[in-house]
């Protein structure tokens, strides 16, 4: 499976403004734990690891195995033995990304929002269900 048209989408969004930027602002709002975990964190920084995260996070709903192996640390360093991220928080994630694409994205629909949250919750299935797991490696 090909992810062009959520590819396109992004990279619409990605021209018209910040959508990184934009996604951790709703995002750290989005539930009242969220913003006390980034509080030492360089937000710059993070927001290049994560538009890096996103594009790994399509490579690995494309059954890549670059993207396999990228979801497999991100399984390992958001488990309970490292950063600790509840498998109930990704649904802030998610759409906290669908908020801000839809922003920024002209063309976004109902669509596209479908494709988006298909692509980007195989990803989130594979981290969230690695939270329970024992460390393999340090995060
Ligand atoms: C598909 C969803 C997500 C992706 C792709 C993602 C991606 C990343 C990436 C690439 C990093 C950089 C460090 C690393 O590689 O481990 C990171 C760190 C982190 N993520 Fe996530 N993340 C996701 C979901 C979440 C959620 C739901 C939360 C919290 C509710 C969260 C909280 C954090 C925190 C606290 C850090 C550590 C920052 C630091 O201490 O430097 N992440 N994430």
């Amino acid at each position: 499976m090909e992810f062009q048209e959520i590819r396109t989408s992004m990279g619409r969004a990605i021209t018209h403004g910040d959508v990184f930027g934009r996604f951790y602002d709703i995002f750290l709002d989005s539930n009242p734990r969220i913003r006390p975990m980034f509080s030492d964190v360089d937000m710059e920084k993070q927001k290049a690891l994560l538009r890096q995260g996103v594009n790994l996070a399509l490579m690995f709903a494309e059954g890549r195995a670059i993207g396999r192996s990228a979801m497999d640390r991100l399984r390992n360093s958001h488990s309970k033995s490292n950063i600790g991220i509840e498998p109930s928080m990704y649904r802030y994630w998610l759409d906290s990304f669908m908020k801000a694409l839809s922003e920024l994205d002209p063309d976004f629909d109902a669509n596209l929002e479908k494709q988006w949250r298909a692509a980007l919750g195989k990803a989130i299935n594979h981290i969230a269900g690695g939270y329970d797991e024992a460390s393999t490696k340090s995060a």
